[in-house]
């Protein structure tokens, strides 16, 4: 059932570049349109706006989805925790798409922020690994992630494809609006094709992360750092360490640490900083030197294609390049497998942590 591996949180981790095909087969081909089920040409032309509503994992995959589309298409997009959503009274009307996003489809507060948009006559769109699941048989449109049965509680394939169908939403919300030059969309769908052989690679930073892990798994607060993207990813990273390891754990965008959170380094602080985007990188650069002033230890997720990486940094971990949008595909990784193998380290139960379940389906 495990596949010969430990856990299934492991399995799946490995499972991904052949959950990220799954998600691209059939819809992303060089040179073609992307093709999207069952909607037609035409049927977003009039959404003005994006909300994206989930919960968790897949909330921070939605984060990654906002820059995404923004980017991309040109269409505004705001993103909210379910549960905030629903009883915050959002300005929605027609030409607003609001689109959930549940591995399993059966989210209570997911559902309930669906059927609110539906309610104010907005068109809906849903993101979901499960085949037939609540979301998918209410929502106007349905993208299916594929990336087969998740078992451990902790989400990993299913993000990672979570972060695969927003890139195709966004470039499928590019080629009918003109935003963004068509060599420029080619080129990410290219590389889009490459993630899956990329994410292969970045899983060989398994036995490093291992090592880190045996390191870390003593500590009781340990922060993540990142700017734009890599602050979402930041986020997933963070979170999948809580849950499983139940080591306290924040993430902080890189320009806030001056605003508070710097008050919390002190010697030997271990701070996993990610620092993937070349036009951020001399910003979050002086961030790293602030907290190393301070006597933080450095674990710094890096591409493979940065040149005098990882000054002041304890441990290096690099991760194959990809084009800047698509960069937490490959960063993510690492964050997962460090996860995994702290809460090894500290024998918990991994597939299922305490207080957590797979699916929320009670508010
Ligand atoms: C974290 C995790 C949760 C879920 C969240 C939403 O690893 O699994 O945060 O992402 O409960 O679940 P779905 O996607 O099924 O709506």
């Amino acid at each position: 059932q495990k596949g010969g591996f430990d856990h299934f949180m492991l399995k799946e981790i490995y499972e991904q570049p052949q959950a990220i095909k799954n998600t691209l087969n059939g819809r992303v081909a060089k040179g073609e349109k992307i093709v999207l089920d069952k909607i037609a040409d035409g049927d977003l032309k009039d959404i003005s706006r994006v909300f994206i509503v989930a919960c968790g994992t897949a909330y921070h995959a939605g984060l990654v989805g906002k820059t995404a589309i923004e980017r991309l298409s040109g269409v505004p997009v705001d993103v909210d925790i379910a549960s905030e959503f629903r009883y915050r009274n959002p300005i929605l009307d027609k030409n607003t798409l609001v689109m959930v996003i549940s591995q399993s489809g059966e989210t209570a507060d997911t559902l309930a922020a669906l059927r609110l948009a539906k309610q104010h006559g907005c068109k809906t769109f849903a993101i979901t690994n499960v085949v037939g699941s609540s979301v998918s048989r209410e929502a106007d449109f349905v993208f299916y992630t594929y990336a087969g049965p998740e078992i451990a509680v902790a989400s990993t394939k299913a993000y990672i494809t979570q972060l695969i169908a927003l890139y195709i939403f966004a470039l499928y919300m590019a080629q009918d609006r003109n935003y963004t030059d068509k060599e420029t969309l080619e080129n990410i769908k290219s590389e889009l094709l490459l993630l899956p052989e990329k994410v292969k690679k970045a899983l060989e930073t398994d036995a490093l992360t291992k090592e880190i892990a045996e390191k870390i798994c003593v500590e009781t607060d340990i922060f993540y750092l990142g700017r734009g993207l890599d602050y979402a990813v930041a986020m997933e990273g963070s979170l999948k360490l809580k849950e499983i390891s139940y080591i306290h754990s924040e993430p902080y965008a890189g320009g806030e640490l001056k605003h508070g959170p710097i008050a919390l380094i002190e010697k030997g602080t271990v701070v996993i900083a990610l620092n993937t985007n070349a036009e951020l990188r001399g910003k979050m650069d002086s961030n790293i030197k602030e907290v190393v002033t301070r006597g933080a230890r450095i674990v710094e997720i890096l591409p493979d294609n940065f040149e005098n990486a990882g000054e002041g940094c304890d441990e290096l971990i690099t991760v194959p390049a990809t084009e800047a949008i698509l960069a937490p595909v490959t960063a993510v990784v690492p964050l997962q497998l460090l996860s995994y193998h702290v809460a090894i380290a500290k024998g918990c139960n991994v597939d299922k942590p305490r207080n957590l379940a797979k699916s929320v389906t009670v508010e």
